[in-house]
């Protein structure tokens, strides 16, 4: 049986996979079992962030791999705190708590806004009230949270007291913000499954305001926006204020599963013993990952991802069946005549691997990815979008 067909056979299927098996990869270039090269545009949906198998991670990685791989949290090791005082440094956040996926960061962040809200305000203002077309993840709180319907279906009873709102209807948020029962607002600053939506900056600033009057916790989803990928560590930075929670993931180990959730000031104690937990976050592997990482995440390499995006942005002006790039840094969703699926699909055959999101084409190239590869997959991209508006 082929890879293919055995994955039929015995993967539970919730992917609809590209039809193509991956074999070893560098960089941002990898190659398919029959030796086909790629240009890589998907980072693993913004998880390698220096591309596979980059040279360093990877030394890290094995380094601590043949030291100490796995502890449980019952016992104190240097990565876990080495990463911790890392992130905390750079943001300004006073604890992290580490799992390890965004879904459960974003659990995290739920339960630390429910107990803030519960020593607070006493019981009963448990409230989140989450965006439309939001993505917060796939556990079933998580998917309470999410503001799609389509996700719900067919899980319901999901985790009661979760409010979708439209973005940019302030109204709306003041209204739920003002009955008093609220805990927290939680929110991606760029809507990445949601199609790369990037919220309106006023809309964000009078969120932050009515927050802030009302003692109600701002929660920023960073699953996706963060670790560099926007061009600022995190994406608040590029809005200019300082959330009270932020959850992330993908990017942060580079290619191993690792969540944070970070507290600010105001949150840091929320937890006592027993509050929270997790088998494997924190692994040492995956801190010593995301050490190898974040620690390369400094100005120059965001000026580069910058750069990058200014590039994408020129060299897609006015080309022929694209109308529009949308979104920050390297977190960008192309607006296609053809549709992002199709595009993505023929973008394939031809030796590029890019994302959609809703009918967009997503482009999340590894954020130190070549100029020279980047200039050839959008030429590809070109040629191919004028091919398919043509067909
Ligand atoms: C913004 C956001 N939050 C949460 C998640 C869920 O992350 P995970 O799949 O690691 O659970 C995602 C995944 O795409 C995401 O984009």
């Amino acid at each position: 049986m082929t890879v293919i067909e055995k994955d039929k056979k015995y993967v539970a299927s919730t992917y609809n996979r590209f039809p193509v098996v991956l074999k070893e990869g560098k960089g941002s270039v990898v190659f398919d079992e029959n030796g086909k090269k790629y240009i890589d545009l998907g980072t693993g949906i913004a998880v390698n962030t220096f591309g596979y198998c980059d040279e360093k991670w990877t030394e890290a990685v094995t380094v601590q791999a043949s030291k100490l791989s796995h502890t449980s949290n019952l016992y104190y090791h240097e990565p876990c705190v080495k990463l911790a005082e890392m992130l905390c440094e750079k943001t300004g956040f006073k604890k992290v708590f580490f799992s390890n996926s965004g879904a459960e960061a974003n659990e995290c962040a739920i339960k630390a806004a429910r107990k803030y809200a519960e020593d607070k305000k006493g019981s009963g203002c448990h409230k989140i009230i989450t965006l439309e077309n939001s993505f917060h993840g796939r556990t079933i709180t998580t998917l309470a949270a999410t503001g799609q319907e389509k996700f719900h279906k067919l899980f319901t009873p999901l985790t009661e007291g979760f409010i979708s709102v439209k973005p940019g209807d302030i109204d709306a948020l003041k209204a739920l913000v003002e009955n008093g029962d609220v805990a927290a607002v939680m929110f991606e600053l760029i809507q990445g499954e949601g199609g790369v939506v990037p919220l309106e900056r006023s809309f964000v600033n009078a969120m932050i305001e009515i927050c802030r009057k009302n003692d109600v916790l701002v929660v920023c989803d960073e699953v996706q926006t963060g670790n560099g990928r926007t061009g600022n560590l995190y994406c608040y930075q590029n809005f200019g204020f300082m959330p009270d929670i932020i959850s992330t993931a993908k990017g942060l180990a580079g290619g191993l599963p690792l969540g944070a959730t970070m507290l600010s000031e105001k949150v840091e104690n929320v937890f006592s013993f027993g509050d929270h937990g997790s088998t494997f976050g924190a692994n040492p592997i995956c801190c010593a990952g995301a050490l190898s990482i974040l620690s390369r995440i400094d100005n120059d390499l965001l000026r580069g991802v910058r750069e990058r995006e200014k590039l994408i942005r020129s060299s897609l002006k006015g080309a022929k069946g694209t109308h529009g790039v949308y979104g920050m840094g390297l977190m960008l969703g192309v607006d296609c005549d053809c549709g992002g699926g199709k595009l993505a699909t023929a973008l394939l055959e031809k030796g590029v691997l890019a994302l959609t999101a809703k009918n967009r084409l997503r482009l999340l190239p590894a954020l130190n990815i070549p100029v020279e590869l980047l200039t050839e997959a959008l030429e590809i991209i070109k040629e191919t979008a004028a091919l398919l508006a043509e067909s």
